[in-house]
């Protein structure tokens, strides 16, 4: 019995608040940052995939989920409003605690060991697996762009066989089409109890994230000016499709508006939520902000309406300008400038979405290295993964280690169920995110907090309300992506019992 209780106690223990702030050695940073830096940090990390290719799934219908349709606005507004309570309690949180590790420490510093654990397992979740997601994206955009060149570049090349770039969605479609075997088309990966997995070479997506992960290595570093850039261009070629489009817009191809109803627009919901993911870096930047209290809610906030101004505007015109049934769900945007013979565009598009996925690629990988590093740093994983290169000095094992995962899920995940997948590890750090918020304030009300959640409890309770009816929602309205979640949870578990407790307490005791 003293034993459970003992257990029990070292799974509960927390690490104060002013251990992770002594921990950290940050050096005094300069409070520099303005409401316009923020949107900048804000829009760059937010913009990618979701607008350039998930939103083709949440129209049409993913995997295993219905499609939204010209509806996916409404879906757009909704999952706008869970990010929204979200990102504030995150910003409370960073402000309070402006140190590494994200959700993890946060979680650490409130819910002790076995919580922060989890959290920082379902934080892998999230970053790695959305890489999958925006790798296996960016290999649709590559195809689109060399469609373009199809006239120069040799014929293997622009008809590439759909399994040596992950594009499972297309080889079923084409095999119901034609009365294919799917088999004969595609090798496949038996499991036991007949569970069979499709196994692709996803050739750019290879060869992008190694590329990637040699730069990582090599000590690239993101700087507000390249982000900043970026944002230009994304804004540029997203605006331009909206502009474009919007003359070929044919009101009837709106109707119907919902073809499935209030189901559809849930389900649109959780996946076009991939689009909102990435708010949490602008409340990271909480410490060096000239007035937080005043510009962190005005920048999320703004960050929010841009993108949803944004989104719809670009979800209408894509509606608009093609039947529901024509839309595509690997490089959208592009193939829909194809559509109304704007060749040009189509290619334009798929440049400024190949530079928008790699930054994004770059961001969530060198996410990834920070998620494992503090979480080896409290001994819950082998700390032999922290070496640093002697030459680069970057943790170049936790480096390859997010790289070599991004190119195995690659080769076999489906891009729906990848973001899907990713979208449960966000929703669940959510919600633990705004339980923190009630918790300190209970626990510690008298820290100096630069940023308040405003209408607290109300608004991280209205959080939490969100994002688990989401989870719940996707769980009973089935598909794999729930199986697969519990599956991570399941794993993360039993890491933590047969060689994260032993091996904290261990290498603590050294
Ligand atoms: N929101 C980011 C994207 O859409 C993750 O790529």
């Amino acid at each position: 019995m003293e034993k459970i209780n003992t257990v029990i106690k070292n799974m509960l223990g927390r690490k104060s608040t002013d251990a992770f702030i002594n921990e950290s050695n940050t050096t005094e940073l300069k409070k520099t940052l303005n409401i316009f830096d923020l949107l900048i940090l804000g829009v760059s990390a937010v913009v990618g995939t979701g607008i350039f290719t998930i939103i083709g799934s949440a129209i049409v219908g993913s995997s295993d989920g219905l499609g939204a349709g010209t509806a996916v606005i409404v879906s757009m507004l909704i999952a706008a409003l869970a990010s929204l309570f979200s990102a504030l309690a995150y910003s409370e949180i960073a402000a309070m605690i402006p140190v590494a590790g994200s959700a993890y420490t946060f979680t650490y510093a409130t819910m002790g060991e076995f919580m922060a654990w989890m959290v920082g397992w379902i934080l892998m979740l999230e970053y790695a697996i959305g890489n999958i997601t925006v790798a296996t994206a960016w290999t649709g955009y590559l195809t689109q762009l060399l469609k373009g060149f199809k006239h120069i570049l040799p014929a293997f090349i622009v008809n590439c066989p759909l399994w040596l770039r992950n594009d499972f969605r297309s080889m079923y479609a084409m095999c119901d089409k034609y009365g294919w075997d799917v088999h004969d088309k595609m090798p496949f990966i038996n499991l036991p109890f007949g569970v069979e997995i499709p196994c692709a070479i996803n050739i750019p997506a290879i060869f992008i994230v190694l590329v990637l992960t040699i730069l990582l290595i090599k000590g690239v570093k993101e700087s507000t000016r390249v982000a900043g850039i970026m944002v230009f261009v994304n804004l540029s070629i997203i605006i331009s499709f909206v502009l474009v489009g919007a003359k070929y817009v044919a009101p009837e191809n709106w109707t119907p508006f919902a073809p499935n109803g209030i189901e559809g627009i849930l389900a649109g919901t959780f996946i076009i939520f991939f689009a909102y993911i990435g708010f949490d870096a602008i409340s990271t930047a909480a410490e060096e902000t000239k007035n937080p209290q005043r510009d962190l809610p005005i920048a999320i906030i703004g960050t929010l309406v841009l993108c949803t101004i944004l989104y719809i505007s670009v979800a209408l015109v894509l509606t608009g300008i093609i039947p529901l049934g024509s839309i595509d769900t690997q490089a959208p945007l592009a193939h829909a400038m194809r559509a109304i013979g704007k060749n040009w565009y189509a290619g334009a598009i798929s440049v400024g979405a190949l530079c928008a996925l790699t930054s994004v690629l770059l961001v969530y990988q060198l996410g990834t290295t920070r998620i494992f590093y503090a979480i080896a740093r409290d001994n819950f994983l082998p700390r032999n993964i922290m070496k640093i290169h002697k030459k680069f000095k970057t943790p170049h094992i936790i480096t390859w280690i997010s790289g070599l995962i991004v190119i195995i899920g690659s080769l076999f995940m489906d891009l729906n169920i990848s973001a899907e997948l990713c979208n449960y590890g966000t929703f669940a750090s959510f919600v633990i995110i705004c339980i923190e918020v009630l918790i300190l304030r209970k626990t510690e009300p008298n820290r100096y907090r630069p940023f308040k959640v405003p209408f607290c409890p109300l608004f991280p309770i209205l959080g939490i309300i969100m994002c688990s009816c989401f989870m719940i929602y996707k769980s009973i309205s089935g598909g794999t992506s729930s199986l697969y979640f519990l599956l991570w949870v399941i794993i993360g578990l039993t890491i933590y019992i047969l060689y994260g407790y032993k091996n904290k307490r261990n290498k603590d005791e050294l």
